[in-house]
């Protein structure tokens, strides 16, 4: 998934939950990493990897992605594989990525989201229970992580041939050109409203649309 990210040099990339690190070795080096996790012990692993790949542009962090110590606007990426799910309060999560991440900036998304299907949604919501004592749920939507922020979905795929698993990736469209498209929010005609966004690979097929 990180190979297919176009990473551009020099992009400041935040990964939220980042770990035991399984995903940096993929970063291309010309881009600068920042890593943050709450748990010691797989940020330990983290580090361990980062020394072994002699990876200088990674920077590994603890702390709590729902209260994070970034100035606001500090990435140009942020990135969160297998947390949405995981975490007590997701919308503290997502609310502090869209904060962190520049306007216009992309927040990628990797997990599992409620299925659109509604039978396969429906036992999703059965087993949520259960592998919430795991550590994960499985009855999340993603429309229901998007409601309410100003994030806009450029790109969703799925990446297992079971399509368990999808990779989200939106566009951060908050105070831009001082508008902001709250996603979910509806004209009179109870039509979605959009702001323009500039510069980005926001494609109108694409924005605040629901996506399952
Ligand atoms: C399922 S693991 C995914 C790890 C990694 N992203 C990967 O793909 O291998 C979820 C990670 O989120 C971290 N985590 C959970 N709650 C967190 C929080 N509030 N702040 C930061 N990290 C958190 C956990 O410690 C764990 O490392």
């Amino acid at each position: 998934m990180i190979r297919n990210l176009d990473v551009q040099p020099d992009e400041e990339i935040l990964e939220v939950g980042v770990g035991t690190g399984l995903a940096l070795p993929m970063y291309p080096r010309h881009c600068r990493i920042v890593g943050i996790d709450f748990s010691e012990g797989m940020l330990e692993q983290a580090k361990q990897k980062a020394a072994e790949h002699k990876m200088g542009h990674v920077e590994l962090h603890r702390m709590d992605a729902g209260a994070m110590e970034f100035k606001d606007d500090s990435f140009d990426t942020v990135v969160a594989a297998y947390v949405v799910t995981a975490v007590p309060d997701y919308r503290k999560v997502v609310s502090e990525m869209i904060r962190v991440c520049r306007p216009g900036g992309r927040i990628i998304m990797l997990n599992h989201f409620a299925n659109d299907n509604k039978i396969i949604a429906a036992i999703e919501k059965v087993l949520s229970p259960i592998t919430k004592n795991l550590g994960w749920r499985t009855d999340l939507a993603l429309q229901t992580v998007l409601d309410g922020t100003p994030l806009h979905v450029a790109r969703k795929q799925h990446v297992n041939p079971m399509r368990l698993w999808a990779l989200v990736e939106c566009v951060n469209g908050k105070n831009v050109n001082g508008k902001t498209h709250i996603n979910g929010a509806k004209n009179g005609n109870g039509a979605a409203t959009y702001a323009h966004i500039n510069g980005t690979r926001l494609s109108e097929q694409a924005s605040g649309q629901a996506l399952g």
